[in-house]
Parts: structure tokens; sequence; C-alpha cells
């Protein structure tokens, strides 16, 4: 198996293209299931999680066509462009053994549902950072008049006489289930209004894209959605929005090691409250024409403390890179974990480096030491891994990252990307 090698203690200095978002690139590839003309995606990062959506895709019957982007320096790498074209749905089962994969693949319920009237989809079970059921997603498409079944782990689906529209309040802010509703409800019949709708800009990025093909939606970036069903959509070019928690993550890479990095293409609104934390931790952030540079400002590093919350709080899926800086900052610091229950996996390989922090509940405390210390680490779910990378870029001596799938499921090409900007890493094949 892959492992990733880092040998620690380097300051970071140059410039990183932030790729475009996964997590807007996997409910905008779903989205070609609504229409029967080409929907052309550009920007999609080189990613394990975009090509298992590819692959679901095409087993439905979606044709593709993919432009391979530009190589060359790794400051100015580009997307992937894709062309998808749903011509004709030719199969509406998702299968486990894609499923299972991805949990993201749950997104082609609400659109194969509203173009075909029927949805055989396997439940995508448990993972790494806890139970993460989908009976939010199912209860909403029922007030869109779904039938709904669950049999031997397949949630059955079936609208033989289409959608309608209807008032979907979530009891809990989630962003698939948002993205499902927003989905299927472009094409039901009248209006659907979701309320408690998720604002994060991935959701965002896809209510634009469907208002690009046709879709009649209002209140985007709000928490309240309103959607008057049209009886067809049709095609269109859209580019995916930069990486939020890509830009994130670097941004700490540059701060835990003491450098100073120019993220390309990253915007600040899109991680405002991530720039507002670690400004207070001591990190920099300017905004430039190319994007932000961040450095280490004002001395070492303090402890704060934090929860994550939906958007536009701290995301969840930046607190484990945030742990990791905080290990080695001044005083202590607390994190709250509030949206999964199982999230601090990363926390005993952090531990295992050097780092002092103890969790209680859903919270952590962790009291800042003066340096990490290289070792073999490993990760089981994807942000906890680039946290371990995280540490290691600051740790003395070599730490060894095992399971690198999790990093290559949401990282693109995450070590040439840290290696052009002066970091000792390298990828080592089956070891
Ligand atoms: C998405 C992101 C993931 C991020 C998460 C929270 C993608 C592909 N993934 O995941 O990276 O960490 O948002 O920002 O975009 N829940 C239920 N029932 C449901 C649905 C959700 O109880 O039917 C719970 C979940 O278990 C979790 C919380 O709601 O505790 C939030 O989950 P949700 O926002 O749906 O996360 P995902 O869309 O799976």
């Amino acid at each position: 198996m892959d492992c990733i090698r880092i040998l620690g203690g380097k300051p970071l200095h140059g410039e990183i293209a932030i790729s475009g978002a996964k997590n807007a690139a996997l409910p905008l590839l779903a989205a070609s299931l609504l229409t029967d003309e080409t929907l052309t995606l550009s920007n999609l990062p080189h990613l394990a999680d975009i090509a298992s959506m590819a692959h679901l895709l095409r087993e439905l019957g979606v044709e593709q066509n993919v432009r391979e982007a530009p190589t060359g320096d790794a400051s100015n790498w580009a997307g992937q462009v894709m062309e998808l074209t749903a011509g004709q749905i030719k199969e509406t089962t998702a299968l486990y053994d894609l499923v299972r994969k991805m949990r993201a693949s749950v997104l082609v319920l609400g659109p194969l549902l509203a173009r075909e009237g029927e949805a055989r989809v396997s439940l995508p079970g448990g993972c790494a950072i806890g139970t993460r059921p989908v009976d939010l997603h199912l209860q909403a498409l029922e007030q869109l008049g779904a039938e709904i079944e669950l049999e031997t782990g397949y949630i059955n689906a079936r609208a033989p006489n289409g959608l309608h529209g209807g008032h979907v309040v979530f009891p809990m802010v989630t962003v698939g289930g948002t993205e499902n509703i927003l989905m299927a409800s472009a094409l039901a019949k009248g209006e659907t209004i979701i309320a408690n709708a998720a604002r994060e800009p991935e959701v965002a990025d896809l209510a634009h894209c469907l208002v690009a093909m046709g879709a009649d939606i209002t209140g985007i970036g709000t928490d309240t959605l309103r959607i008057n069903g049209v009886e067809r959509l049709h095609g269109a070019a859209y580019e995916v929005l930069p990486d939020r928690i890509e830009i994130g993550s670097y941004a700490v890479a540059a701060a835990i090691t003491g450098g100073e990095l120019l993220l390309k293409g990253a915007r600040s609104e899109l991680i405002q409250s991530t720039i507002d934390l670690l400004g207070r931790a001591g990190v920099g952030f300017e905004e430039e024409e190319k994007g932000l540079r961040v450095s280490r400002i004002n001395g070492p590093l303090r402890g704060v403390d934090l929860m994550t919350e939906p958007f536009p709080g701290f995301p969840t899926d930046m607190q484990a890179q945030f742990m990791a800086l905080m290990s080695v900052s001044e005083g202590a610091s607390m994190v709250t974990e509030t949206i999964f229950e199982n999230r601090f996996m990363h926390v005993p390989e952090l531990c295992r480096m050097g780092a002092d922090i103890n969790v209680h509940g859903a919270s952590a405390i962790i009291r800042g030491v003066p340096s990490l210390s290289g070792a073999p680490v490993m990760a089981t779910d994807l942000r906890a891994s680039v946290s371990l990378v995280l540490a290691g870029l600051a740790a003395e001596g070599e730490t060894l990252i095992n399971r690198v799938y999790h990093l290559d499921r949401g990282y693109d090409r995450l070590e040439e990307k840290l290696a052009q900007c002066g970091a000792e890493i390298e990828r080592m094949h089956g070891v």
C-alpha cells in the first residue's frame, strides 16, 4: 500500500493553485441526470471521489467526455473539463458496491426520481465519522410525493405520477439533504420551499448551476430556498467553485511551518470564519488579485477556542487541521465538534507525534507543545489524514502517513503542491 513520507521542519514558501471543490463537484456531476442535454463542468479536481461519481453515472447511462488539464508547473494547474450527457437513463439502480465507497452517491436519488419517477439506491451505511443516516433526505422526498421503502439495504423510491412541490422544513441543517431536494424539486410540479436549508457555498454553487440549466430558484445562499418546478432542464456550461477546505488546509500549512503561501484562486468569502479564527491565533491573510496570501504574523501562534457549525460557522471539515495547528500553539485551546459524533480519530495519532490533547465527549482540550516529533501514523478519514500531513510538515524528523487513499479522495495532487513550495514530501509506492 502507498504511503507518504515527510521530513518536517521546512517553512513553506511559494504559490499553490487551489483546485475545484470536491463537495461542489459531486452534486454538480449528479445534476447531469436531470437533463438529456449536455452539462459541461470545468475546474473539476483530480480526485478518487470524482472518479467514483463519474463511474456511478456511467453505470446509470451518462455519457462522458473528459478533457485533461494541462500538466506542468504545479502552481498553474487547471482542473478537468467533463461533458456529461444523460440522453437516456438506462439504469435507475445505484448498486451497493459503488455507493459504499462514497456516501455522496446518495445524491443520485433526487435527480433519478425527478427524471425517471423511480430510483433504487443502496443505503450508504455508516462511515468512519459517525452513523450519518439519510433519513432527512427520505422524509423530504416523501413530502414531494415520493413513496419510499427500505428493503435489503436499498432505498426503493417511486413517484409514479411525478413529484410535486412541498414545504420541507429540515429539523437540522443537512448539506446533502438540501442538495438532493434542490435537484428533485427543480423538475417537480409546483412550488417547493426548503426551510432551514444548508447555506454552504457548495449548495449555492449547485443552485446557480441548476439556474443556468433553466431551473427557477430564489433565495440562493439563504436558509430558505424557493423552487418553482419546470417541465425540463437544458444543458449548460458551469465552472466549479474553489475548494474552501483545500484553501483552509494550505493556510494551516503556511502557518504551522512558519512560512508564507499565495493560495491562487482562493476567495476570502468562502472561508471567512476560518480566516477570523486563524487571525485570532496569529495567522495573517491578505487578499490579492491572484488569491489569498497567508503567513504567520506577530510571533508565535496562540491557542484559541472553536466550535464547528454549519456555514457560515467554522466548518467541521477544517476541525482536524485546526487541531494540528493548536497542538503547536502557545496556551490551551478547546475544540467542540457539533456536527459529527465521532470526529476525533486524529487525536490519538497527533498524540503519538507528541501533541497534548484530551477528549471529553464532544470537546477536546489541546495544550500547546513547543514541537511535535515525526512518527508513522494512519488515519481513518480524509480530513484526519490531512491533519497528520500538516503535523508532519511541522514535526521534527520523519513522518510516514499510511492509508494514502483517504488523501486521494479529497486533495488534488497534494504532495506535488506542497513539494513545489519547499516541503520534503514524497509518495512511496507499495510499502
Ligand atoms: C457534507 C460534506 C461533508 C461535510 C458535511 C457537513 C459533501 C459531499 N460532504 O456531508 O464533507 O463534513 O456536509 O458540513 O458535501 N444527518 C442526519 N440525517 C440525514 C442527513 C444528515 O441525521 O438524513 C446528520 C449527519 O449525520 C450529520 C449532520 O446531519 O451529523 C450533517 O450532515 P450533512 O450536512 O448531511 O453532511 P453530508 O451532506 O453527508
